[in-house]
């Protein structure tokens, strides 16, 4: 605590909670990418909108960043302090605020966990439907900051749609309402949706207000083996076309070599290329539905076989092999890609991706996964034991700049759910052209201009 601009802060806000032990630090200063090594000044806790206020007009006075963390699950490093930062966690700022039946809405202060906010929409017999695996632990405030997607994306969309209101503290310390819970507004610029996905780097957002929608359908969860990529796709669009699907996700053989390695029971009796976890509302009619489109599919060779639960522990079971994946990958501290294209573009983007890093890259282990209802592929690459973390990163990044390339040139995107932070800097520009940064920088200027806000994430200053 020798730090005088710290001794100012405490002068300023004796009440606010500060933590400055080494463990802490670390703690606080990194997210699950684990890349950076953690290097805060401190870790603030702040309890009320005035202490963040106060803390980043604090900031802007000494010339200090702001890292806003929340659960610190974030897969693209923009919640790691590695600069001297000060790290300002919403852990404290976790209570339901409101609940309105009529607007079907929840207001919450943004450090609440995902499962809570589930948690508290089923209570009230509704549902807030935008769900992952990190559910525990992440928080509403980074699912905002990250537009997060998740494994209802294809029923229900990604966090922006759910999104009817955020007050942000602006990197200029003001305090902004934005959206306010209107259903309609089209009274200029909505600020609310630059706040979402804007991954710290504009303010902090302190609440939320969101929208809640009808209980879902009581539903069933399968689980198919598919001989090919090809046909996985056609499984969907027949699936598709006769089943309301919540969910449609997909994972490779290697994938789920690692899930079951990870100590889940294995589903089938023999190996196949890949598997799809699906999930669909199961009413009387939808029953037909189902074994009609399972044995089209069964026909036409497009499935090799199948698995459909028959209880809620079943369904949990076929979930696992898909939520599982990242928790069974964590040791090896993968490299993670998480790339979208147009659904349709997706065969041919993962079969020049797939040639392209066999050819370049053969030593390394590639395990894909993702969204297929969203054209969402995850590609986690895996260090060999043999290999220098340092080599293995500069290999990763050749190998991100060479699918930078692929998906330029089929119009995707280098972050489909789990933003640019650190992780995707450099590729920024092959998915935003020149003139959209240069407005995102105005934007930035506007609300920050001092750029105080998690500095060094999205783009450099
Ligand atoms: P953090 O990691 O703490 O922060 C993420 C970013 O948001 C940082 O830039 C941070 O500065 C900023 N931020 C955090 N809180 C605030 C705030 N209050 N105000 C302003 N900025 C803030 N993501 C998906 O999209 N889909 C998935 O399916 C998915 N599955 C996952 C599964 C696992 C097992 C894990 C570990 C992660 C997964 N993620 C997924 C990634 C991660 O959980 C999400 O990105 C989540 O939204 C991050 O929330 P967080 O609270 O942990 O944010
Ligand atoms: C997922 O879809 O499981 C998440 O985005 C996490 C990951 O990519 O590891
Ligand atoms: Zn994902």
């Amino acid at each position: 605590m020798s730090d005088a601009r710290l001794e100012s802060l405490r002068a300023l806000l004796p009440e606010l909670r500060l933590l400055v032990e080494p463990a802490d630090l670390e703690h606080y200063g990194r997210d699950w990418t684990r890349r950076w090594t953690p290097a805060p000044m401190a870790v603030a806790l702040p309890a009320s909108v005035e202490d963040v206020q106060a803390i980043v007009c604090w900031a802007n006075a000494k010339g200090v960043g702001i890292v806003p963390s929340g659960g610190r699950t974030g897969l693209s490093g923009g919640a790691v302090a590695a600069n001297g930062e000060l790290v300002l966690s919403l852990e404290r700022m976790h209570k339901v605020l409101a609940f309105d039946a009529v607007d079907r809405t929840l207001t919450v202060q943004a450090g609440i966990p995902l499962q809570r906010v589930q948690e508290t929409a089923r209570e009230h017999g509704l549902q807030y439907p935008v769900d992952f695996a990190s559910r525990g632990s992440c928080s509403i405030g980074g699912n905002i900051a990250t537009n997060a997607g998740g494994i209802r994306v294809v029923r229900y969309g990604n966090t922006r749609e759910w999104v009817a209101g955020v007050k942000l503290v602006t990197g200029s310390g003001e305090l902004m309402e934005l959206g306010r819970g209107l259903v309609k507004d089209s009274s200029g610029y909505d600020l609310r949706h630059l706040a979402i996905a804007s991954e710290g780097t504009l303010g902090i957002i302190v609440e939320a207000t969101l929208k809640l929608t009808d209980p879902p359908s009581p539903s069933n969860v399968m689980l198919l083996a598919l001989p090919s990529f090809e046909a996985l796709m056609q499984v969907f669009a027949a699936f598709r076309a006769r089943l309301q699907l919540q969910a449609f996700e997909f994972l490779t053989d290697v994938a789920l070599k690692h899930v079951l390695a990870h100590g889940e029971p294995p589903p089938f009796e023999q190996a196949h290329p890949y598997y799809v976890v699906t999930e669909f509302a199961s009413d009387e009619a939808s029953e037909a539905e189902v074994l009609a489109a399972f044995g089209q599919c069964l026909e036409q060779g497009l499935v090799s076989d199948g698995v459909i639960s028959a209880s809620d522990a079943q369904a949990a079971q076929l979930w696992r092999l898909r939520e599982a994946i990242t928790e069974s990958l964590a040791r090896y501290v993968p490299y993670k890609n998480d790339v979208s294209v147009r659904i349709s573009a997706m065969p041919a983007f993962l079969a020049e991706t797939q040639a392209l890093l066999g050819r370049e890259y053969p030593q390394l282990e590639v395990v894909w996964f993702g969204h297929i209802g969203d054209g969402n592929l995850h590609i986690n690459i895996l260090k060999p034991d043999a290999m220098a973390q340092d080599a293995f990163v500069a290999d990763c990044e050749r190998v991100t700049k060479l699918l930078a390339q692929v998906l330029e040139a089929h119009g995707g995107s280098i972050s489909a759910e789990h933003g640019i932070g650190l992780v995707k800097k450099p590729y920024l520009s092959c998915t935003r052209s020149a003139a959209e940064i240069a407005a995102m920088r105005g934007i930035k200027a506007a609300l920050d201009p001092n750029g105080i806000m998690n500095p060094g994430k999205l783009f450099d200053a």
